[in-house]
């Protein structure tokens, strides 16, 4: 039988559903931290390496100050997520403020903070120094176009509205070294729970060979490329993990022959993932309202699209766990859905599972990033709680559930006669 293993027990959970009623998502401090070090240890063969969390993943501070006390940055993408930042203590060349479509008012917080900003337009140069002016540092994104094949969940580099052309790239570090910037970093993201180890090492050639290029010809100091996120993990039980060593030693090796060999040494090399941080240390627990049995037998449970909303989307796997029922054989079919009013509410869609009762508790595996992050209120739908599971099996609610007053806190009923 397929199985994924689980880091608590049934009687631990329905202990936590006692002080806090499903649904919320519940993460593995433990294996949060066990899988931080273990990409440390493999990447410590990569000059200057460092790992930029990628906020938009799991923004929550609870979860960022692990990771900050493991010597990682933070990268950050919006206002929120800066000072979601800057609460947990996380400021100036610790956070990596990778946006797109930028306002002024970000750009201006990120250097208040002292952020590396990283741009996304050639048009941004002019703009962040009108708005913000420009700092001593600047990062760009590249876009590689054509020259390399995104992978299914980021689609085609060409077709992305990310990033500056490799035209592009050359015209503006001119630009800024003549404005006066002392340093630089080049970026790129191209895909998006990538499984392939080669993807990101032929990523980190690229952009290798594409430093040393602008050097020569602007002659032009790098201090970091920045891989950017993406590294897969394996949702699917028959799926291996992807090795950060074999990632880290291709990277290597890419870096002796591009970087050393061009004596453009001490150049560093960053990271900034989400998925592969927390992804598989996060569990979306739910309890089996109904059981309905029309065309097909579809399991109701607490939890919607709102809490997850990767299978409505992407039609993503995500496994799932009856809870006490783990080895019983998966003798039924069934949809299992949420309560939304959109027919593509549903976590899972002909999953072999045990027969399922209601009240039945239901884990749903590796929501730990781009699960609670990406909820939202259709429907009237609350977002759920989020509790850390320490690694002596204690827990901490570490973001309460939302309740209708704060749904309605934006509306004013009062003037409801005005109109
Ligand atoms: C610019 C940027 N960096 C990093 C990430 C993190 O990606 P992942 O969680 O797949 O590692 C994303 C994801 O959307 C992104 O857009």
């Amino acid at each position: 039988m397929v199985s994924k293993e689980l880091p608590f027990t049934e009687e631990k959970i329905k202990e936590i559903i006692a002080k806090h009623p499903t649904p919320f998502h519940i993460y593995d401090r433990k294996n949060i931290l066990e899988n931080s070090r273990k990409l440390k240890e493999a990447f410590s063969i990569v000059n200057g390496f460092r790992e930029y969390f990628a906020v938009k993943a799991l923004p929550n501070p609870y979860i960022m100050k692990i990771l900050k006390k493991e010597g990682f940055g933070a990268d950050c993408s919006s206002m929120a997520e800066l000072v979601l930042a800057e609460k947990t203590g996380i400021v100036g060349k610790d956070i990596m403020f990778s946006s797109n479509d930028t306002p002024a008012e970000e750009f201006i917080k990120a250097k208040e903070l002292g952020a590396i900003i990283n741009l996304d337009d050639i048009s941004h140069i002019e703009y962040l120094e009108k708005t913000a002016g420009l700092p001593e540092i600047v990062c760009c994104r590249y876009n590689p176009g054509s020259l390399k094949k995104g992978n299914t969940l980021i689609g085609n580099p060409e077709e992305a509205k990310y990033g500056f052309t490799r035209e592009q790239l050359f015209e503006g570090y001119k630009l800024m070294k003549e404005k006066g910037v002392k340093k630089f970093g080049l970026h790129t993201m191209v895909a998006s729970n990538e499984l392939e180890p080669d993807y990101f090492v032929e990523t980190a050639r690229i952009l290798f060979e594409l430093a040393a290029d602008l050097s020569k010809e602007l002659g032009i100091e790098f201090e970091f490329v920045n891989l950017g996120g993406g590294i897969g993990i394996p949702y699917r039980p028959d799926q291996e993990p992807v090795s950060y060593e074999k990632i880290a030693e291709g990277v290597r090796e890419a870096y002796d022959e591009n970087i050393t060999a061009n004596s453009l040494y001490p150049l560093k090399v960053y990271l900034e993932c989400g998925r592969v941080i927390t992804g598989p240390y996060g569990y979306l627990v739910t309890t089996v309202r109904h059981l309905k049995h029309i065309y097909k037998d579809y399991v109701g449970t607490d939890a919607s699209m709102a809490n997850l909303m990767r299978p409505g989307i992407y039609g993503a796997y995500h496994h799932i766990t009856v809870l006490g029922k783990e080895n019983e054989e998966p003798t039924h079919l069934y949809d299992v859905t949420g309560s939304l009013c959109e027919n593509n509410d549903k976590f899972a869609i002909d999953r072999l599972l045990p027969k399922v009762e209601r009240g039945d508790i239901l884990v749903i595996h590796d929501t730990g990033a781009h699960g609670h992050a990406m909820g939202f209120n259709y429907n009237g739908k609350l977002r759920s709680a989020e509790i850390l599971l320490n690694e002596d099996k204690s827990f901490m609610e570490i973001r309460r559930a939302e309740t209708l007053e704060d749904y309605f806190a934006t509306l004013d009923f009062d003037n409801l006669d005005k109109v």
